[in-house]
């Protein structure tokens, strides 16, 4: 496994002729959904590239940036045993110096849902996301559906630019009790860590609903924020959205996906199901 950290070298890589490339952008403190991303992207690609950068335009004045739990060491001992080609680590500097000024935005998308309550992510998303597309040049590129909005995003982006690279989405990962993994699970002490569970079980709750016949989006979003305000968790956003647009429906059908935010303690977390199981 090679490391590389400057733009130049990362750009100047030459891969044989004909070798697919996949890449897997992170943030780092890894866990198993980007692990399983690493090999999703190892089966179907001649190499894997994986980089790590906390990005910080995609965060918020009040958000986690300092705190954003890291362990580079650890990370790159769980690449190097599954067996990644080269890790892309560039620095702030590196990815915005001095007078960096170009953005980028998808319009419509990025302001609703977890847009609206993170004013400027998705916008520093897309364009270091952009950034990496363009240094990596993978034709593959692997993203979790914990982030669906995110995916969502980033797809009509590489569309709507021409860039020559596909989104992969891979299925999230879950604790043995349902809790989506996250890097940001760190943060929560055990009783928090308990609470947390309520994000799953308000959508197997509606998942269980939609089968009883409720399809009503509005019904079914007032019955899942119920439960996780039960607990003492706060909802951030509770909604049905369909996952081939992120429009949101009033009836559920086979399309239907439900997107949930909310605090536990000060930690937000994330988490979506498909409410009509393929
Ligand atoms: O999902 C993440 O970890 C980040 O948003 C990404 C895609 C690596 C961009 O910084």
């Amino acid at each position: 496994m090679k490391l590389i950290n400057t733009l130049a070298e990362m750009q100047a890589l030459k891969h044989p002729e004909g070798f697919k490339i996949g890449f897997v952008p992170t943030m780092g403190y890894l866990h198993e959904g980007h692990l399983s991303l690493v090999d999703a992207s190892k089966k179907d690609c001649d190499l894997t590239i994986v980089s790590i950068f906390v990005n910080p335009a995609q965060f918020g004045e009040n958000e986690d940036l300092d705190s954003y739990p890291r362990d580079m060491e650890r990370d790159l001992s769980l690449l190097k045993a599954r067996g990644v080609d080269y890790v892309f680590f560039p620095d702030a500097q590196m990815m915005y110096p001095n007078g960096y000024r170009t953005w980028v935005e998808v319009e419509g998308l990025s302001d609703i849902l977890c847009g609206a309550s993170r004013k400027g992510h998705f916008r520093g998303v897309c364009t270091v996301v952009l950034k990496l597309v363009n240094i990596v040049k993978p034709h593959f590129m692997y993203m979790g559906d914990k982030d669906y909005q995110q995916q969502s995003i980033l797809r009509i982006m590489l569309k709507d630019l021409n860039l020559d690279t596909t989104i992969v989405g891979c299925p999230i990962v879950r604790e043995q009790d349902g809790l989506a993994k996250s890097s940001r699970n760190v943060y929560l002490d055990p009783n928090n860590r308990q609470i947390a569970l309520c994000l799953y079980r308000a959508l197997i709750q509606a998942q269980k609903e939609v089968r009883s016949g409720i399809l009503v989006a509005e019904t079914l979003a007032e019955h899942a924020a119920a439960l996780i305000e039960s607990t003492g968790a706060r909802v951030d956003y509770v909604k049905i959205i369909d996952s081939r647009d992120l429009n949101f429906p009033n009836e559920v059908n086979e399309h239907s996906r439900m997107v949930i935010a909310a605090y536990v303690g000060k930690t937000r977390l994330i988490d979506n199901m498909l409410l009509v199981s393929p």
